[in-house]
């Protein structure tokens, strides 16, 4: 008797997978799940220390064996720059700002979290941008998914691309507009739902919508894709949208003077309504931006829950950011962050060359420091990941759900911090480990695609 109520208790919750994905994590997580979640008690710079683990419970928990792997040649950090440093003049200037400021703000930037070191740091990001305005916050995944909500509402429409990041899926969703996807970076598809926007209106009423918001990313951490932006400034244009551009990815990472995607194709940021970032990659910071009109971010000011509600940004850190920022901005009066965006792009396309050249299938741009070098056989995922560290190379493997089941991969992401041995290295070891599991699938000679713009059926070319 004691029992019934347990047991009918249980069974009146909404199950926490859908059928297949219990099927998933049962049979295919579980066995490769020693991939993941590896304890780092280091810097996460171009080498970093993991701390050694075993199971003995076909990992269902994993017991350290005390011992520290040492020296691993770091692929899987978002550390772009090389500005995830515990020495150096930005780790120097945290250490004095902690000094001063201490760790925590303990309050909200709407009461006494308002710090001048935030100030500080928002009218440089806005000078970097080359926006009015800029906006700070402590989190790069609360900027998106606190402020689309701020921006959308019923009434409005959202255009999503397919891959589009989950902070940005989140805000869309509780934002209560209405959203429509467009295939990734395909702009047939993303004019086709435009139009039929502006023709149709509303469903029921056909009353115009109260606002169209597309949102696209300059980077696609799983694709290694970048932004068709000239194109998607156009078309907003055409329709009178508004862009809401997320460069967690392609800040500092793209273009000739590191700011981003519009940087990468020479356009004009005011054509860009939302300009978001963060700073947990390339400034090896924490937190995310808004840049935009000076009416935008006062409104943001008082309309975004990570304003009122979120404790603002920790003063080291926001002292890391603006110390990586303005050397990347020449205004340290040295040339050095120039010099690790020439080397970060120099890196990059040695990197991806090397690779196709080896008879290995990456995705995405030419220009884009995230490789993604596609497995395909989910049973792939735990070998490579197992082999590299074996040879000392951190990657990051990916699979369901972050990718689809055929589709699993390794993705690297290559950094300015890498010298050419290490990525030489790494090349190496990742040549030895495709032979051994039979992973340069490509048959074809590659072609560089020189001046014609990527398009993601096109990364590879035969020569017949
Ligand atoms: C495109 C994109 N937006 C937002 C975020 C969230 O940023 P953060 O990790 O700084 O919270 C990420 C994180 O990887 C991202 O890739």
């Amino acid at each position: 008797m004691a029992c019934a109520p347990r047991i009918g208790f249980l069974t009146d919750f909404v199950p926490l997978y859908q059928d297949f994905e219990n099927f998933y994590t049962r049979n295919l997580y579980m066995r490769i799940r020693d991939n993941w979640n590896r304890p780092v008690c280091s810097v996460p710079g171009e080498r970093v220390d993991i701390m050694e683990r075993f199971t003995d419970d076909y990992n269902w928990t994993f017991k350290f064996t005390g011992r520290v792997i040492k020296g691993v040649i770091n692929m899987g950090s978002y550390n772009y720059l090389g500005f995830a440093q515990n020495s150096g003049f930005c780790a120097e200037a945290s250490a004095v700002v902690l000094q001063q400021y201490g760790g925590g703000v303990c309050s909200t930037r709407q009461e006494m979290g308002n710090l001048d070191k935030h100030e500080e740091l928002e009218h440089l990001v806005a000078e970097f941008l080359g926006v009015d305005a800029a906006m700070t916050y402590g989190m790069g995944f609360a900027t998106n998914s606190m402020n689309i909500p701020a921006l959308a509402g019923k009434g409005c429409l959202i255009l999503s691309d397919e891959l589009n990041h989950a902070s940005l899926v989140l805000g869309a969703r509780l934002s209560g507009a209405t959203i429509r996807i467009f295939k990734h970076n395909n702009m047939q598809s993303l004019e086709k739902l435009l139009r039929d926007a502006i023709v149709h209106g509303q469903p029921r009423t056909h009353r115009p919508w109260r606002k169209i918001l597309i949102l696209v990313e300059g980077i696609y951490s799983m694709e290694g894709s970048i932004v068709r932006l000239p194109e998607v400034i156009a078309l907003k244009k055409k329709y009178k949208a508004y862009l809401y551009l997320d460069e967690a990815h392609s800040i500092g990472a793209l273009g000739p003077n590191g700011r981003g995607v519009v940087d990468y194709f020479g356009l004009d940021p005011r054509d860009v309504d939302i300009m978001m970032g963060t700073f947990t990659k390339s400034f090896g910071g924490a937190g995310g931006y808004i840049g935009g009109s000076k009416v935008l971010i006062d409104y943001l000011r008082k309309h975004s829950h990570s304003t009122a509600y979120a404790t603002s940004m920790s003063p080291p850190v926001a002292e890391q950011i603006i110390t990586s920022m303005k050397c990347i901005m020449g205004a340290d009066g040295t040339s050095l962050g120039r010099e690790r965006v020439e080397q970060l792009a120099e890196n990059t396309r040695y990197f991806r060359r090397r690779l196709t050249e080896m008879g290995f299938i990456i995705y995405g741009n030419s220009d884009s420091p995230v490789v993604p070098l596609m497995l395909y056989m989910p049973a792939k995922i735990g070998a490579f990941g197992r082999e590299m560290l074996k040879r000392h190379i951190g990657v990051v493997v990916v699979g369901f759900p972050a990718t689809p089941i055929i589709e699993s991969r390794a993705r690297f992401c290559v950094s300015a911090a890498h010298t050419k041995e290490m990525l030489d290295e790494a090349l190496s070891k990742i040549s030895e480990v495709g032979d051994l599991l039979q992973l340069k699938y490509s048959r074809h000679h590659f072609v560089p695609l020189l001046d014609r713009p990527f398009d993601e059926t096109t990364y590879e070319e035969t020569e017949d």
